[in-house]
């Protein structure tokens, strides 16, 4: 990359393996199911999860919305957390494309919903007056609170709970290899109880474009339909997929190193004075720091001399930033960082 980008792992460029396997990818036309790499991404990503069968769609976003069509009918209600990705960010697809109600329930600070929570927002079934609970969200890691990741065994408890009130788990697993690698476990152990899991190639796993659902045969061929439905159907696919599948094949091993990366920025900056950071809450890739009272800017000043400098970042408030870590960014990059902000602060 030519710059140092820590506003997110949206911001990775590809790997020069994806670029010179998407430039050799075999193609079809991926709406007629002829797509021989598109195919295999599918396959691969399923088989990972341990579910039956994938899709392969344009973005995070449309993932999370063809599933979420795919289970929920107009006028259902989906139970999310109150700082969700779906919620906030997807522009309210689910409500104006597909007529869900999100109903909100509080994100706890370890990224998970009281259980409480949940059973006491799912509706009354016999009663005439409310919606019908469908789903429940969860996101893994939960990035709204600074990226945690959330562990079988909770998840398994939601999924308990789920089957007991007839509803669809949908795992929103974004970030589902970060949550894998920091608990240390395989991915699909995260999923096991969900209907259904969406995840993105981009991000820490750097294709250039793409994000994959996955779940039963019979979920994936609604899903499917959902996906053409909105214009994602696309022909010669293959070019992208080839990405895809480098990401899965040579990403997913190393994402942990994304982590090291981000402790040591985490570290390195706490030891400055001016800068607070729970060290404890930095679990994936990403970095919340707080600027002390005691320091004369705003976190817009500061980014302002950063980018000065040629690194940027991600601002969440006025004296607060998130730093997101990933294959760009070398324990040399964070070294460099570093010292940027130890310059800015002196
Ligand atoms: C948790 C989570 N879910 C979904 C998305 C959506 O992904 P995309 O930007 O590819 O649409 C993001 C994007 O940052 C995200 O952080």
């Amino acid at each position: 990359m030519d710059r140092i980008d820590l506003r997110s792992d949206t911001v990775s460029w590809p790997t020069p393996a994806m670029r010179e396997a998407m430039a050799t990818a075999r193609v079809g036309d991926d709406v007629y199911g002829e797509d021989p790499t598109v195919n295999e991404l599918e396959a691969l990503a399923a088989e990972t999860l341990g579910k039956e069968a994938g899709l392969f769609v344009v973005s995070g976003t449309m993932a999370n919305l063809v599933a979420l069509l795919a289970h929920c009918g107009r006028g259902d209600e989906a139970i999310m957390g109150d700082r969700c990705h779906t919620f906030l960010y997807e522009v309210g697809s689910i409500a104006a494309l597909g007529g869900i109600q999100p109903r909100t329930i509080p994100v706890q600070a370890d990224g998970t919903f009281d259980l409480d929570d949940i059973r006491a927002a799912i509706r009354d079934s016999e009663d005439i007056h409310q919606p019908t609970t469908r789903l429940i969200a969860l996101e893994n890691a939960q990035c709204g609170v600074g990226g945690m990741p959330l562990t079988a065994a909770y998840t398994a408890e939601v999924g308990k709970l789920a089957e007991e009130f007839g509803l669809k788990l949908h795992i929103d697993g974004s970030r589902i290899f970060n949550a894998a690698a920091a608990l240390n476990c395989p991915a699909r152990e995260l999923v096991e109880a969900a209907d259904s899991v969406s995840f993105c190639l981009s991000k820490g796993l750097c294709a250039p474009v793409g994000a994959m659902v996955v779940g039963s045969r019979e979920f994936i061929s609604r899903a499917r339909r959902m996906r053409k439905a909105l214009g994602g159907g696309m022909r010669q696919a293959g070019v992208l997929a080839a990405a895809g599948l480098v990401a899965m094949r040579e990403m997913i091993g190393r994402i942990h190193e994304d982590h090291a990366t981000a402790r040591q920025l985490a570290e390195g900056l706490a030891r400055l004075p001016g800068i607070e950071i729970d060290l404890e809450r930095v679990r994936i890739n990403m970095v919340i720091m707080r600027l002390a009272d005691s320091v004369p800017y705003t976190a817009d000043e500061i980014a302002a001399r950063l980018r000065e400098r040629g690194i940027l970042v991600g601002g969440r408030g006025e004296r607060s930033f998130r730093l997101v870590t990933h294959y760009w960014i070398t324990p040399a990059v964070v070294e460099q960082v570093i010292a940027a902000f130890e310059e800015i602060l002196a």
